[in-house]
């Protein structure tokens, strides 16, 4: 098609060429007749000429470039626009951070953004909770807190993508400026205070999604065949939903039991988040009794609502990198008596490690992300996948940016992983390169997948 074009934008060239000399030709002549001197021809200026140079090699390489691209095949072409997303980032980052966070989704949402038509390594494929994820890579909470962009971030190749937190009543969260940038760190320092538009808005909008989703996925093959094939109910891609508190709700239990009960029926998962550290009084959940009442009272009532045959979604808890042993013994041993589904190994730190403590950014309060986060969240997950002795999958989360780091959470005992900081720094482009890292990673120490390589460096 290209070709074509280019064809005939270089015969009409030619002809308008031909066309133009006539002209030129004509009108000497009738000067010529008229007058004795022959014309003098104009002298065109450098500069012009200079111009209309550019202007054909610009042209000439659109087309060629036009022609190339209609040759390759669409991996190629993917691969492509997946790169072309990092002409982006000096764009995002000379913008505020909170802004381009709104940006960025704004893009996911109205499907702005490239779809990742190669599908994964097979190596990376797993099944975990009956659910079947194509790769192990998923978008943490606090991207997409209010699910605006779930269809747009599933199809940039994300394994899974959780949406949340979400509070029970819609609430602003801490005043702006809560988002700082520590560029050189890779890092994010935020105190956002659980911004949402709260459970309602955030079931209205999945509950579109989820119909649309339900939709592409019967008619396409069998449902069956496609539930069995992509392992969530809410059609391809795992989609989970983080639950969150509201900061003057006085108790905590109820506000997650709505959240439960309003958003479970989207959900592949569930997500208790207690460990944000822009809540008062939040972190205390993780204590021994208050944990055991809270999931409870929780998995309580996602047990009472009317399920079908898959059952109800799994319940993860999400937890912090600052915690004592005793606090983590705590917290396995409620884990396990409660028989609690999974664990997201962590949430940000109040903590600034090196290099972050230098930096005079290191003084706003909040959570900090990113890869100084690395190896405190690696740690507290290794110690947790040794203190549950491997029998709860583990989401391992903190400063991943490489099929390296990711490859590291597997083998200090995560099944899953999930990132943040490192996306909103590196873009879609961050994703298939991630995956391809890992399964190179995987292949390259003999394993012929995840589940071989989970807790290895704790064994
Ligand atoms: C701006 C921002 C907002 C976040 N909001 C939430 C949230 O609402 N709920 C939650 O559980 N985690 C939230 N997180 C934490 C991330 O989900 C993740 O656990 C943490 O950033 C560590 O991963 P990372 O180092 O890959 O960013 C947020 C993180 C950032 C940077």
């Amino acid at each position: 098609m290209a070709t074509r074009v280019a064809l005939r934008f270089m015969r009409e060239c030619s002809l308008y060429r031909k066309v133009k000399s006539n002209h030129i030709s004509r009108h000497c002549f009738s000067n010529a007749a008229s007058a004795t001197t022959p014309p003098i021809p104009k002298k065109v200026p450098q500069f012009a000429k200079k111009g209309r140079l550019f202007t054909g090699v610009a042209i000439g390489l659109l087309i060629g470039g036009g022609a190339y691209a209609s040759t390759v095949d669409e991996a190629t072409f993917c691969g492509w626009l997946f790169s072309a997303t990092k002409l982006v980032n000096p764009f995002f980052a000379f913008l505020d951070p909170e802004v381009a966070h709104r940006l960025a989704v704004a893009a996911a949402a109205r499907g702005w953004v490239p779809v990742e038509k190669r599908s994964d390594p097979p190596i990376l494929e797993l099944n975990v909770w009956g659910r079947r994820f194509s790769n192990p890579i998923g978008l943490s909470a606090g991207f997409d807190k209010n699910a605006e962009a779930v269809e747009g971030l599933l199809g940039l190749g994300f394994g899974f993508v959780e949406v949340g937190s979400v509070t029970p009543i819609p609430q602003e969260g801490n005043p702006k400026p809560r988002i700082f940038r520590l560029r050189n760190e890779g890092a994010i320092i935020n105190r956002c205070g659980f911004n949402s538009e709260g459970i309602v808005a955030v079931a209205k909008r999945l509950g579109v999604q989820h119909g649309k989703r339900k939709l592409e996925t019967s008619s396409s093959s069998s449902a069956t065949e496609d539930e069995a094939v992509h392992g969530g109910k809410a059609g391809p891609g795992i989609l989970g939903v983080n639950l969150g508190k509201n900061k003057t709700s006085e108790d905590a239990a109820a506000d997650y039991v709505q959240g439960v009960h309003t958003l479970s029926q989207y959900a592949d998962y569930l997500v208790i988040n207690i460990s944000s550290p822009n809540t008062p009084g939040l972190r205390q959940l993780q204590g021994r009794k208050q944990l055991k009442d809270l999931v409870k009272k929780v998995q309580a009532a996602r047990d009472e609502m009317q399920w079908g045959e898959e059952g109800p979604p799994p319940l993860l808890v999400k937890i912090a990198p600052d915690l004592s042993k005793q606090d983590l013994e705590d917290i396995a041993a409620v884990a396990l008596a409660l028989r609690v589904d999974g664990l997201i190994i962590s949430n940000t730190t109040i903590q600034r490690p090196d290099p972050v403590s230098k930096s005079p950014v290191a003084e706003e309060t909040g959570g900090l992300s990113g890869k100084p986060l690395f190896n405190l969240s690696t740690n507290i997950l290794k110690d947790m996948y040794i203190l549950t002795k491997g029998r709860i999958p583990l989401i391992g989360c903190g400063g991943v940016s490489s099929g390296e780091d990711a490859y590291k959470k597997i083998r200090a005992g995560a099944t899953l992983v999930q990132l943040y900081t490192a996306f909103a720094y590196g873009g879609p482009a961050l994703i298939p390169k991630l995956k391809a890292e890992l399964a190179e990673c995987l292949e390259r120490d003999g394993y012929k997948s995840i589940y071989e390589a989970v807790g290895a460096d704790c064994r």
